[in-house]
């Protein structure tokens, strides 16, 4: 399909993960919800995810997260120009769930802000970053989706707490240097409609809703979602957004080595791959051990399949995602 197109060039330093210790497997749900281990597996593909502890908020995941890619790159948190905390979940409300983090690393100066996109937030803010990056003001990154999903769950709607779990993943990158091997985002898209908004989404708790008795009584501080509408949108969305990266990038499906799309639910990750034309050995999903972790869920599938060996350098990897918003979002990225 001739050359790619450059994009932005960047490399992938070091990746890194926090996941709590506690597992909530489909057998433990049977005895919280009406349910079954079986319907779970059946319909979603997830086995069980892991759950933080009452204390543990999402800077506490997201900071040891992006320690352990700092780690991972050989760089100190205090050498980053910037941290980017992609959560639907923040600590607080103000401020932002990046400078928590920034807190607990006890780091200070470089920019610290959060980006509220829901599961697409992770690939929004590697757009972001790779912009940065390419405009020359900062040279590294860190990018960290981190969730604690399960203190906005609603424990007794069988059709929503089953789906999600808790946990983190974060990225560092470093601007392209003379003499880099090419890396870096081939082609990025994104959107949103905000018209969806009501479709999946938390309805009290910020100033549409303040948090009031009757909200608490009402679950409102919890996961509202009309779960067939998210489920057949989801898939077209991340389709076509995968579609349109590798056009933009022009590669062919052959080029791909992975998808790693948002891990929602095997159900949507396999309709995504056969509307895109992606032959299903290259999907990776790791949805069966930690459930939807939204925001978390790409650079935490992105850190085990580099463990695992499935990524080399230069190999070409797709990128989708769909969320809350509702937002979308895919990259061809050349690792
Ligand atoms: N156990 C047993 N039965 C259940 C459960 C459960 N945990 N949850 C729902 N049911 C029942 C329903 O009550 C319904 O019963 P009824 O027919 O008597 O009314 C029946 O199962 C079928 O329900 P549906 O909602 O039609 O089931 P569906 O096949 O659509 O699966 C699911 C539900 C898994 C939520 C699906 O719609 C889905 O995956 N949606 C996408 C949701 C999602 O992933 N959201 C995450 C956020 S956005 C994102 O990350 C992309």
């Amino acid at each position: 399909m001739g050359t790619p197109p450059q994009g932005k060039q960047f490399t992938i330093l070091g990746t890194g993960v926090s996941l709590p210790d506690k597992v909530l497997t489909n057998a433990d749900l049977e005895r919280m919800v009406e349910t079954t281990a079986e319907w779970i597996t059946d319909r979603t593909g997830i086995q069980e995810r892991r759950i933080a502890e009452p204390d543990v908020s999402t800077s506490v995941l997201g900071a040891q997260a992006l320690r352990n890619a700092c780690d991972a790159a050989g760089l100190r948190p205090d050498e980053l120009d910037a941290i980017i905390v992609a959560t639907s979940t923040p600590d607080t409300l103000f401020p932002s769930t990046a400078c928590w983090v920034q807190r607990r690393l006890e780091v200070r100066g470089m920019a610290a802000f959060d980006v509220n996109a829901g599961c697409s937030g992770w690939l929004y803010a590697l757009e972001i970053a790779s912009n940065l990056l390419a405009g020359g003001h900062s040279k590294t990154i860190g990018i960290v989706g981190a969730e604690v999903m399960s203190k906005v769950v609603d424990w007794t709607d069988r059709s929503t707490c089953v789906l999600f779990g808790d946990g983190a993943g974060a990225t560092v990158i470093r601007a392209a240097r003379e003499g880099d091997p090419p890396a870096g985002l081939l082609s990025a898209n994104w959107g949103a409609d905000g018209n969806l908004a009501p479709i999946l989404y938390q309805p009290a708790g910020g100033t549409q809703k303040p948090a009031t008795r009757a909200t608490v009584e009402g679950n409102e501080h919890t996961v509202h979602m009309e779960g067939k509408e998210v489920f057949h949108r989801a898939v077209r969305a991340m389709a076509s957004a995968a579609t349109r990266a590798l056009k933009s990038a022009r590669v062919t499906t052959d080029e791909i080595k992975l998808l790693i799309p948002h891990q929602a639910n095997t159900r949507i990750m396999r309709a995504t791959c056969e509307r895109s034309g992606i032959p299903a050995e290259k999907l990776y999903s790791v949805v069966h051990r930690y459930g939807n972790i939204s925001a978390a869920s790409i650079p935490v599938a992105l850190h085990d399949a580099l463990t695992e060996g499935r990524i080399e350098r230069g190999d070409l990897v797709v990128l989708t995602a769909f969320g809350t918003g509702l937002t979308w979002g895919a990259g061809v990225l050349r690792y």
